[in-house]
């Protein structure tokens, strides 16, 4: 078997299946043979190029130009003429967006867009973040068990994030529904009967998204991150097209929700299962920010991210040709040896954690990168106080959305006794 330029596909790359059970499992475990035989090879089941190593990663991030992010949302998997035919139905018009966008069109809007997501404008949500988080904990803080990926870690993100977009709160238990379907539509291999349903969610989401984007547009006048889009729409119409405003819509909601709610289960289920980093935080939790980030390292929620050639070109000196596409795999790239030292091992203390990809890098990284670590430290912050001595439920299974690059456990079950709570609450 041959790759696109020619080179023989060694055994290894041809048996990788980014949907097997593996990959599914732990992706960087399931590239250790790649980062130390062939850090960049042709996978023939996907069709793309898969890198894995920590420095070819990051320079396929960090040159937008040579690597172009226009297919970061596009289906993995066709849809069959049936599906298209029920998105066309809801109206359905996804254009690019914001991390799908070529310069120069790109970085002008990013600059347009920005000042929401900067540290200082983000302040002002960490007390109603708080409120927030500690009022889902109030919810099942005296029964002694929870599911804490249904009761809370999917409800926040999706709440911060509609009121950070300014989405008035009526419109938001609809948007609730939809956005694992389309992690599965742009992500995930679903068969062609899964396909039609998926259809039919996405194209509701569609839907819903885009009578809220009309309400919110015939009355500009509201606070949050898509009014002020909205405006700076209506004075540069070339640089935030509505398209994009109509796409971004649905986008940003699947941007912040799953993203966080997977990594807050992922920092969750890393902390408790290395009970002394759990201890250390609870001892002193001044180290919240630097044990998110070495979650976020070994065990962040977007494990791969996607890029094409806009020429012939060379990664890891392996040559990929014009149009080559490539799956860049943070996920392994954060347990690369050459960066990080003994990078299996879970280490709060480690002096160059936030180096990790998990957010992407260079032009494109993470826009709500902030809001992702206030949204865990404020929750770590008060699960330390409230429930120091939760602990994982024993023996559990955990199940995942299949998907190249969406990561994170569907439920996370803790027990506590609530005879012990330090704190009781009084309504
Ligand atoms: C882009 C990850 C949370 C908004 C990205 C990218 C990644 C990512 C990998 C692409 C980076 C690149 O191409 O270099 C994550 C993770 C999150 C998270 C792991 C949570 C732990 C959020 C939140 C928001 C958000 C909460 C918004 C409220 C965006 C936007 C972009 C983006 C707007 C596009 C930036 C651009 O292309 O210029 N994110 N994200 N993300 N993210 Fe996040």
């Amino acid at each position: 078997m041959k790759s696109p330029t020619g080179c023989p596909v060694s055994p290894e790359a041809a048996a990788f299946d980014p949907f097997g059970a593996s990959y599914q499992l732990d992706p960087a475990e399931a590239l250790r043979w790649s980062r130390e035989q062939e850090p960049v090879f042709f996978s023939p089941k996907l069709g793309y190029w898969v890198v894995s190593r920590f420095d070819d990663v990051k320079a396929v991030f960090r040159d937008n130009i040579t690597f172009s992010p226009s297919i970061a949302l596009e289906k993995l998997t066709p849809a069959p003429p049936e599906a298209t035919k029920i998105l066309e139905s809801y109206g359905f018009a996804m254009r690019r967006t914001m991390v799908n966008e070529d310069e120069p069109d790109h970085m002008e809007r990013r600059r347009l867009l920005m000042d929401a997501f900067l540290p200082e404008n983000l302040e002002q949500h960490e007390a109603w973040v708080r409120e927030l988080v500690r009022d889902y904990m109030d919810l099942f803080i005296d029964k002694g068990r929870a599911d804490l990926v249904g009761e809370m870690f999917r409800e926040i993100p999706m709440t911060v994030a509609l009121r950070f977009l300014g989405v008035p709160h009526e419109d938001a238990k609809e948007l609730r529904k939809f956005s694992v379907a389309h992690t599965l539509n742009t992500w995930g291999r679903p068969s062609p009967e899964q396909q039609l349903q998926i259809a039919e969610d996405v194209g509701r989401f569609w839907k819903t998204a885009q009578d809220i984007l009309d309400r919110m547009y015939a009355e500009p006048t509201g606070e949050g991150w898509m009014y002020d889009s909205i405006r700076m729409h209506k004075v540069h119409p070339a640089i935030v097209p509505e398209s994009y405003l109509r796409s971004m819509m649905m986008a940003i909601l699947v941007a912040a929700h799953e993203t966080t709610a997977f990594a807050t289960t992922n920092a969750f289920r890393t902390l408790l299962s290395n009970r002394e980093s759990w201890n250390d935080i609870c001892e002193n939790p001044a180290l919240i920010p630097s044990a998110i980030e070495e979650c976020l390292r070994v065990a962040g929620s977007v494990v791969a991210w996607r890029r094409i050639a806009t020429d012939d070109t060379i990664v890891g000196g392996e040559k990929i040709p014009k149009g080559g596409k490539l799956l860049i795999v943070q996920a392994s790239a954060n347990r690369d040896q050459s960066h990080f030292e003994n990078p299996d091992d879970f280490d709060i203390y480690r002096h160059n954690a936030a180096e990790h990809l998990t957010f992407g890098y260079g032009a494109h990284q993470c826009m709500g990168k902030n809001i992702a670590r206030m949204e865990m430290r404020v929750i770590l912050d008060e699960f330390v106080r409230r429930l120091p001595h939760v602990h994982l439920v024993e023996d559990q299974t955990f199940e995942y959305l299949p998907n190249t690059s969406f990561r994170g456990a569907t439920s996370l079950w803790v027990e506590w006794e609530p005879a012990q709570n330090p704190e009781r609450r009084t309504r």
